[in-house]
């Protein structure tokens, strides 16, 4: 108890750094949730950083919006590029969404020497390879454990954790939208169609669910983990991808006499001729652990050399 409390962050000469100060680009569902955790858990970032991490200001179309969700003291500023070159940034947090000005914008940040954070995986999925160079070549971090998996870390996992394996494949549900969907299909018997529309009511899926239900984001998820599992890089557009619109609640019930659940699984595998990445509507045995895998819930399991089969 003893030697723990003074191996803790508080006693060490971190505490005489400065705030590392954030801009935030966007304050929609992720820049408000940010703002919120740095602003509500500000003391224990802090203690378990070494470090206090604070928002220093935000960028945002709706300025009246984003001065409410921001609250008093917060810079908010309606020029995103004067917010990524400020010197009083030094981290930018990217949470517009997209390859637009999202792209632009992280491109110039890296370019001004400063670390990104971002759960944008289309960005990364598309465009990763500038942007990770970029990074590399100023010598900051891109960091995007939010951009997979919801709060499941399994980026660190990969990267640190099971650092030692070999990877022979890895499989997930890594989109709650469709995720819930099924579930609802199965355990209600409801046609797809009424699924979704439950789940935009519980604000589940967005007004325009493509992206979730037709495999799109999954398979962008998917990229990003094959590119860490297997140190290589990923070409989205050979994922075989397929959505899970066409599923009946039959579909259901057939899976279900023989043993398994139907679940949209994101797939990488390594092959002799080389890696097999699919994203697509999935027998998985009824009494595994991904198959429990349950509403909006993500998972995934990873097998490794030494590891074996770890979720
Ligand atoms: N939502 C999730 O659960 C979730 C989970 C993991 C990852 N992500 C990823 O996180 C990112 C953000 O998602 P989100 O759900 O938070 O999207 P969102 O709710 O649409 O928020 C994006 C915000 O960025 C603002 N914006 C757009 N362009 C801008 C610009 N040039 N300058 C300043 N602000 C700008 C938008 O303003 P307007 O309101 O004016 O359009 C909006 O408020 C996406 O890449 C998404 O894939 C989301």
């Amino acid at each position: 108890m003893h030697a723990f409390a003074s191996s803790s962050p508080a006693a060490g000469p971190a505490w005489r750094l400065p705030p590392l100060r954030v801009g935030l680009l966007g304050i929609g569902t992720v820049g408000s949730g940010t703002c919120r955790v740095l602003a509500r858990n500000q003391a224990l970032i802090r203690d378990r950083a070494g470090r206090a991490i604070e928002l220093a200001m935000v960028a945002a179309r709706n300025l009246a919006r984003a001065r409410q969700i921001a609250g008093p003291g917060i810079e908010v500023l309606d020029d995103a590029l004067r917010l990524v070159r400020h010197p009083q940034v030094d981290v930018v947090v990217e949470a517009i969404g997209g390859c637009g000005d999202a792209r632009t914008l992280v491109l110039e940040a890296i370019a001004q020497g400063k670390h990104v954070v971002t759960a944008n995986k289309a960005l990364l999925a598309l465009h990763g390879d500038e942007i990770f160079a970029a990074a590399r070549a100023q010598g900051v971090m891109v960091a995007f454990e939010g951009a997979v998996a919801v709060s499941i870390p399994i980026v660190k996992a990969l990267r640190e954790g099971l650092a030692a394996n070999r990877i022979e494949w890895l499989a997930g549900i890594v989109n709650g939208t469709s995720n819930h969907v099924l579930t609802e299909m199965r355990d209600k018997g409801v046609p797809f169609d009424e699924a979704l529309r439950e789940a935009q009511r519980l604000g589940y899926a967005e007004a325009d669910p493509a992206f979730d239900v037709d495999g799109i984001d999954a398979a962008h998820k998917l990229a990003l983990l094959a590119a860490m599992a297997f140190g290589t890089r990923i070409d989205c557009g050979a994922i075989a991808v397929q959505g899970i619109r066409d599923l009946q609640p039959d579909d259901h019930a057939l899976a279900r006499l023989l043993g398994y659940r139907l679940k949209l699984l994101a797939v990488a595998r390594r092959r002799p001729e080389g890696l097999a990445l699919s994203v697509r509507p999935t027998l998985v045995p009824a009494r595994s652990l991904l198959a429990n895998v349950d509403g909006a819930m993500n998972g995934v399991m990873v097998q490794g050399d030494a590891c074996g089969p770890t979720m």
